[in-house]
């Protein structure tokens, strides 16, 4: 057994940390997530696959309320999620979320990026934030590059800023939506490398991704959707190996024979 599996299988599952139930949502009549349940425990990391318009994206926005749900509940830590002000900020602040695009503010330094919501949201003061901030930019590979604005860092190096930016809230779970399907080639693994190290230490994390290297060696389990349907879920070596469904046999057909 590799050096990564016996790690991950390591990894203590403390009970459920997210939950959705019977979460479903519109968008006009658009039905784009239907009867979705998902539980996901403390320490997991639940890898989402499936093709273009299926629901991942708009999944991943309804764990952190960027979009709002019809109908059924999500719970994180067993609270419903808040609706508006002070509270939905800390909620936003304890679900960390890494996009496609960066996201990063232009006109702040890559430290003053990871400092500012640690400031802002969680009232650490300037000096404990700097030296987070500082502390997390090293760890994820970046530390001499503190003090650049972002547009003066690749993609890589500025999609780990977003993920240290992220980390520096202490999130209770890590949401990334195709955090490396913007980047070159040569830049994915670095990214990659930063995640799978993220998992190996007990984050909670909901990736969605086409990264299937990533899936095999760091997820704890495959969630496969298909018109805003969860279709199967599995542990990634059955998935991959002994898909059940056709939709997701033609998925991995397209997606690993290219
Ligand atoms: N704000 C919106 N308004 C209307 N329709 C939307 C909105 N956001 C997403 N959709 C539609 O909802 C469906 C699901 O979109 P979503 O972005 O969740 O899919 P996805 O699985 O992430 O796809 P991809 O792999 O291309 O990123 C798509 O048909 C999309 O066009
Ligand atoms: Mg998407």
């Amino acid at each position: 057994m590799s050096e990564v599996s016996v790690t991950k299988d390591a990894v203590e599952k403390t009970g459920e940390l997210v939950a959705l139930t019977g979460v479903n949502k519109h968008f006009g009549a658009l039905h784009v997530l239907q009867d979705v349940n998902l539980s996901i425990a403390r320490g997991e990391v639940v890898v989402v696959i499936g093709p273009s318009g299926s629901g991942k994206s708009t999944l991943c926005r309804t764990i952190n309320r960027l979009e709002t749900i019809d109908a059924g509940t999500i719970t994180i830590d067993g609270n419903p999620l808040p609706q508006e002000g002070r509270e939905l900020a800390r909620l936003r602040a304890d679900v960390g979320m890494v996009f496609q695009s960066f996201n990063l503010f232009a006109h702040k330094t890559v430290l003053q990026n990871v400092m500012l919501g640690q400031l802002k949201v969680r009232k650490t003061d300037k000096k404990a934030a700097e030296e987070k901030a500082r502390a997390l930019l090293d760890r994820v590979g970046v530390g001499t590059q503190a003090d650049k604005y972002p547009s003066q860092l690749s993609g890589g190096q500025q999609q780990r800023v977003a993920i240290a930016r992220a980390l520096a809230m202490d999130p209770k779970v890590m949401l990334f939506d195709e955090p490396t399907s913007a980047l070159d080639p040569e830049m994915i693994n670095e990214v990659l490398d930063v995640m799978q190290q993220l998992a190996r230490e007990g984050m909670t994390m909901v990736v969605v991704t086409h990264e299937m290297g990533f899936a095999r060696s760091a997820a704890n389990r495959v969630v496969f959707m298909a018109d805003g349907r969860i279709l199967e879920e599995a542990p990634p070596e059955q998935f991959f190996s002994n898909p059940r469904s056709d939709r997701a046999k033609d998925f991995l057909s397209k997606i690993l024979h290219h």
